[in-house]
């Protein structure tokens, strides 16, 4: 080979090392479940904001609530193509394919928001992203959350005998289809957007749910007895694809990384902030309200244990974190 062609491919060569490490004008995608009044949902709009203004206008993210993309198994599906970029996922569809993550869901795990806000800030609780590019193809870039789950139920609950039969609402996974289960209710997996029509013609008799979503969907009008049990939390994963984020320079994946990072701690905070003015607004609404602890469902939890300790190694680690922040 001459000097002459060998310095031409060199340069080229430094040409497209320079290209790939330049930021690309990108449209993305972003889906989610929630309804846009949800704060989900807003923080989703304001990191679309952000991430249009931090980029000097070069990236551009479309916000998807409601559901519009599909629900979350189809929307996973998308990410793992890269037909969609970006997702804020309830945990729900990761532990049914990553069966770890589903120890974020074990009974009382944690004592309320604030201790959920602090394991999902954990580095024990950030290890279990290490599995999701291999295991679903994500790239799982922070958590969020909502409060944590009560029973809205037609009939009143005041044993955890009173479970047995009720048709009882949940969110989709294997986690807390297998609590409700060993309660002896009749789990009935079922879409957010649905739940309110299901409990107004009587599909369901009860539903797993948290306050700020009793509120927003006012799910209290067909229903008047609330279970105050605080048995679990639930985590939301902000995740980017993983063939989507192959392709993106390491300058536009720190950037991405870091503006989501920050809204997915707004809504952690957020729902640290609203928990106590929610919980009084709900006591003051014509309820029926009894409250519930681990003692009441004693024996489903040692049944959900007997499960999940197997099938989620990661339990283990979670609850000595959890006990250290109790501290
Ligand atoms: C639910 O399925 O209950 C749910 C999902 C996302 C946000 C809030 C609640």
């Amino acid at each position: 080979m001459t000097r002459l062609k060998t310095l031409t491919l060199a340069v080229a060569a430094a040409a497209l090392a320079a290209t790939s490490l330049t930021a690309q004008a990108r449209e993305f995608r972003l889906g989610l479940i929630t309804p846009p009044q949800h704060l989900w949902s807003t923080e989703a709009e304001a990191f679309a904001q952000s991430l249009h203004e931090r980029s000097d206008g070069e990236h551009s993210v479309s916000v998807y609530p409601a559901q519009q993309l599909g629900n979350e198994a189809q929307m996973v599906q998308q990410l793992q193509t890269g037909a969609l970029d970006m997702a804020f996922l309830t945990i729900a569809e990761i532990s049914n394919r990553i069966p770890d993550f589903g120890a974020l869901y074990a009974p009382y795990l944690v004592d309320g928001v604030d201790h959920a806000a602090a394991l999902l800030r954990s580095d024990t609780a950030a290890e279990l992203f290490e599995l999701m590019p291999a295991e679903v193809g994500l790239v799982g870039l922070g958590y969020g959350m909502v409060g944590m789950r009560q029973v809205l139920s037609r009939s009143p609950i005041e044993s955890q005998a009173d479970m047995r039969g009720q048709r009882l609402r949940i969110t989709p996974f294997e986690p807390i289809r297998d609590f409700y289960t060993a309660t002896g209710a009749a789990p009935a997996p079922m879409p957010l957007l649905e739940v309110y029509d299901a409990l107004a013609n009587g599909q369901v008799d009860a539903i797993d749910m948290d306050f700020d979503s009793i509120l927003i969907l006012k799910f209290y009008e067909q229903a008047n007895n609330l279970l105050i049990s605080n048995h679990m939390m639930f985590p939301m994963v902000g995740v980017v694809s993983g063939r989507v984020w192959r392709e993106l320079s390491a300058e536009d994946r720190e950037l991405i990384e870091t503006t989501m990072a920050e809204h997915l701690e707004n809504v952690l905070a957020g729902f640290q902030a609203m928990d106590a003015a929610q919980e009084e607004e709900i006591r003051q609404l014509d309820l029926n309200i009894v409250e519930a602890d681990a003692e009441f469902f004693s024996e489903a939890i040692a049944e959900w244990e007997a499960t999940w300790a197997e099938k989620a190694p990661m339990l283990e680690a979670l609850r000595e974190e959890a006990e250290r922040l109790r501290q």
